[in-house]
């Protein structure tokens, strides 16, 4: 029977115990050889004595880091000077009395044991040598016992969990699509999905009630720290729920999630801001309330101004925001500069400021350009106070909220307000529809399935930019951890919005024939939601990529240093297929 390494302790001493790991780190005393050996379960120091075996010596003395080995001896108390008060283990050690060597293992191209920072590529290459260093260890751990919970608790509240398709047709969540050539069909090809979304709710029509599954969800779009080519979804789907029944079940969740995982307690009721609400106050529509900061509008105060800048830009139809930053009077001329090529870098065409002195003077490149009754409503607005800076962007609305938005997140950084803990809140009633940057045609906000609020469905037709969905983004710390909203269920309203996201009816029947037929078979009213695992588990970790808790994430460039994938196939294959390569 094989002992855990990491978990011997004091009372085990006397005990002998076969062990099999790895060699961590090695000393070699001459006489005295230690080991650090290690398996799922920690470390434990191991001594090869000549005087207890000379074989098992003579072979402890060939042994280098990540040798794989398997040995017997016996669990002694160690020598009250040497026990090692960082390791669980430290109060004893396993006195060798006999050693196979499984597999010898050349130098690795990193050591598991140091600490150090190891290129990304490289650990990505050699994953399997990355994931033996303790921090990736317990982010895998750490993702096994999310998951278990999540299980759990669906289990018990009436979720089965349903597997979908892999090869699939074409499900619109915005991004491109991955495609598989079919060789039986030759020229027809699969998408893989880019989300369960259709076939949730054809299990919903279907009768399942509550549905769940840790879906891979593919998209193909540009690489970030919380964005890969394939992520994991805790995707749910539940029927005759109203929005706020659903929210409430997902908080419930969430907070025996944390109970259970972290032994955190989370506050509840999460707090909730519409989208407009949510753009209008803090520039986001994923905002991070673990800081204070506000936009405040100032276009009111500022209509008829002197000051150039500002007329020209509420003349063309332009906002005035501000924000005010407390503390900041302390800020270099340099820091500000910096600011400002932030704010530049982000599509501003500058950034203007005032800064609060003592006895509230006000010294600003353009404070002469504003007349007593501006400044006055500006102080007034913003609440500002002594050692703050008031930040103005003039811009057209779009650009000024990108900009405050990502000059809110660098502020709170650098003036050091980011409070710690879990800040969960919910984003409700997006749009329904939104226009595309590249076309300037109106697309779907999240996808085409969305309710439209009872409010404003009649807008479809003649302002569908007024229209609002219900929906409910599910954001922690500034991150989009979930998303989702109820979906329609009748066939009539499906096809009103599909129409007015310009699709002609054939290419309706050909897309969402399948969709619009089963709505007219008894679909239930449904609505759900899917969890981005890897950013749920990444925030948990209190890490900043989710590569650091993905296995085998792809790079930036959507390659496997590991693999190689992507990778050339070889013309036969092609050939098959019926593809030809582009020249
Ligand atoms: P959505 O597209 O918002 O919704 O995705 C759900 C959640 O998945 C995470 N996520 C990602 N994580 C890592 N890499 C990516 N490329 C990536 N894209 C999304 C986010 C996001 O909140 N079918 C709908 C859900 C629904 O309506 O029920 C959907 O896929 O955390
Ligand atoms: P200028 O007259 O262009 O030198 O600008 C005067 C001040 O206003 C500078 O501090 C600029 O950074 C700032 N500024 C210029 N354009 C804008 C704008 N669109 N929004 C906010 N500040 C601006």
């Amino acid at each position: 029977m094989r002992t855990y390494c990491g978990t011997l302790r004091i009372d085990d001493a006397g005990k002998e115990v076969t062990l099999s790991g790895w060699v961590h780190r090695r000393r070699d005393h001459g006489g005295l050889i230690f080991i650090d050996l290690r398996d799922v379960s920690g470390l434990v120091q191991i001594a090869f004595d000549p005087e207890r075996s000379g074989e098992a010596h003579e072979t402890g003395h060939t042994l280098r880091p990540e040798d794989v080995v398997e040995v017997q001896g016996v669990v002694a108390a160690r020598p009250e000077e040497t026990v090692n008060s960082d390791l669980g283990t430290g109060e004893v050690e396993v006195n060798v009395t006999g050693v196979e060597v499984l597999n010898r293992a050349e130098t690795p191209p990193f050591s598991v044991e140091e600490r150090a920072a190891v290129d990304e590529n490289l650990r990505l290459r050699y994953r399997y040598i990355d994931l033996r260093r303790e921090d990736m260890l317990a982010n895998l751990k750490l993702r096994h016992t999310v998951t278990r919970e999540l299980r759990s608790y669906l289990d018990a509240n009436r979720f089965i969990e349903v597997e979908t398709p892999v090869l699939t047709k074409s499900t619109p969540e915005g991004a491109r699509d991955f495609l598989v050539p079919s060789r039986l069909q030759p020229r027809k090809f699969y998408a893989l999905p880019q989300s369960p979304q259709l076939f949730k709710q054809l299990l919903m029509v279907g009768g399942i009630d509550r549905y769940y599954q840790f879906a891979h969800a593919f998209r193909d779009e540009d690489l970030r720290a919380d964005r890969q080519p394939e992520h994991t979804q805790v995707d749910l789907e539940m029927s005759f729920m109203d929005a706020a029944g659903i929210m409430a079940l997902l908080e419930d969740l969430v907070e025996r999630l944390y109970e259970a995982v972290l032994g955190v307690t989370i506050d509840r009721p999460f707090p909730r801001l519409t989208h407009d609400e949510a753009i209008l106050r803090y520039a986001s529509d994923k905002p991070d309330l673990r800081f204070d900061l506000e936009v405040v509008d100032l276009s009111g105060v500022f209509r008829g101004t002197g000051f150039a800048v500002f007329s020209r830009v509420l003349d063309d139809g332009g906002v005035i925001r501000a924000m005010r930053a407390p503390g900041a009077a302390s800020m270099s001329r340099r820091e500000i500069d910096e600011l400002t090529d932030f704010a530049v870098s982000h599509g501003a065409k500058g950034l203007a400021y005032l800064v609060i002195r003592e006895g509230m003077q006000i010294t600003s490149p353009i404070a002469k350009f504003f007349a007593p009754d501006e400044t006055a409503a500006v102080l007034e607005r913003t609440g500002a106070q002594e050692g703050d800076i008031v930040f103005f962007v003039a811009d057209l609305e779009g650009t000024a909220v990108d900009v405050l938005g990502a000059l809110r997140n660098r502020l709170a950084r650098d003036l050091d307000l980011v409070r710690d803990g879990w800040s969960f809140l919910w984003v409700t009633d997006f749009p329904l529809f939104k226009l595309d940057d590249e076309t300037g045609r109106i697309i779907a906000e999240h996808h085409p399935f969305t309710l439209p609020t009872s409010e404003t469905v009649d807008l479809i037709e003649s302002d569908p930019l007024a229209v609002r969905g219900s929906l409910y983004d599910l954001v922690l710390n500034g991150v989009e951890i979930a998303s989702g909203g109820l979906r329609i269920h009748k066939p009539e309203l499906q096809r009103r919005i599909l129409s007015a996201l310009g699709h002609a009816d054939h290419k309706m029947e050909s897309d969402f024939g399948f969709l619009l037929e089963a709505l007219k078979y008894g679909a239930p009213p449904h609505g759900g939601l899917a969890f981005g695992l890897d950013r749920l588990v990444m925030l948990m970790a209190g890490l900043d990529t989710i590569r650091d808790v993905i296995a085998f994430p792809k790079t930036q460039s959507g390659g496997c240093p590991l693999t190689g994938a992507p990778a050339d196939v070889e013309p036969a294959q092609l050939k098959e297929l019926k593809l030809r390569q582009q020249p």
